[in-house]
């Protein structure tokens, strides 16, 4: 049995100050889950969300990573940097840098790669335009990048990884996968990933949905057969919801 994630995506929201107060918020629900929490916080937030997670079963996630161990790369932050505050998941590949900031799937890959040699556990994310599948090449483009950013990734790393499909139409508006769309294409990656590396990596593999997944309908996407969790944004920056849908895997 796949242990269930429940990751909260704050994208660029939340001050230090802010984010400690959500984490002690949500300290007590992710104590007694019986998923794994996480929470993806912007760099500046991360050594005060270690130190406000300590003890507590919430682990900590950066949103993004550079794959060089250092250099001259201003702006950016290496694995070790992230290491030595205690954090222990990154994002890596979200649609919003994908689209916004040149990544690619050559890049998603050297960070997955540099990722799992840290012992960062990489949070992968996939996900169609809404163009992509209305011309029905959703499995296509999927495919290609999953198969992309496990490159050069050994079988006994991949079981580490973790794959957030998000639909790039559903993120940030409200138009939530149906279950049997999210699930559909989950299972499709994990076939994927079976192809690749049989299925002692695909069976243990995590695999989330993220993309409007809210309060209210996380229960339904979250009894899914082949969705192991969440990748929530605008849900997980308020506290109550954030617990709601901790509780929902849980169940
Ligand atoms: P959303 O974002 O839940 O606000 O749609 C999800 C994500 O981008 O990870």
């Amino acid at each position: 049995m796949r242990k269930k994630l429940i990751a909260g995506n704050w994208k660029m929201n939340n001050t230090p100050s802010q984010g400690v107060a959500l984490i002690n918020e949500i300290k007590d629900t992710a104590n007694n889950a019986v998923c794994d929490v996480v929470v993806c916080t912007p760099y500046i937030c991360l050594p005060a969300a270690c130190e406000a997670a300590k003890g507590s079963k919430i682990a900590v996630s950066a949103e993004n990573m550079h794959f060089e161990d250092k250099g001259a790369f201003t702006g950016e932050i290496s694995a070790d940097m992230l290491k030595e505050v205690g954090v222990t998941y990154t994002v890596i590949g979200h649609s919003e840098r994908r689209q916004y900031f040149a990544e690619t799937d050559t890049t998603v890959n050297l960070k997955t790669v540099k990722a799992l040699a840290n012992d960062i556990l990489p949070i992968v994310c996939v996900g169609e335009s809404l163009d992509q599948r209305e011309n029905g090449i959703t499995f296509d483009f999927i495919s290609m990048q999953v198969k992309l950013a496990l490159k050069g990734v050994s079988a006994e790393d991949a079981k580490k990884v973790v794959i957030a499909y998000e639909p790039i139409w559903a993120i940030g508006t409200g138009m939530t996968a149906t279950d049997e769309q999210a699930n559909e294409v989950c299972l499709f990656i994990r076939e994927t990933v079976k192809s690749l590396y049989g299925a002692d990596v695909s069976d243990t593999m995590r695999i989330l949905y993220g993309g409007s997944m809210n309060a209210k309908n996380a229960a339904g996407l979250l009894a899914q057969s082949d969705i192991d969790g969440g990748l929530i944004g605008g849900a997980s920056l308020k506290a109550a919801d954030f617990c709601t849908i901790i509780n929902a895997a849980n169940a």
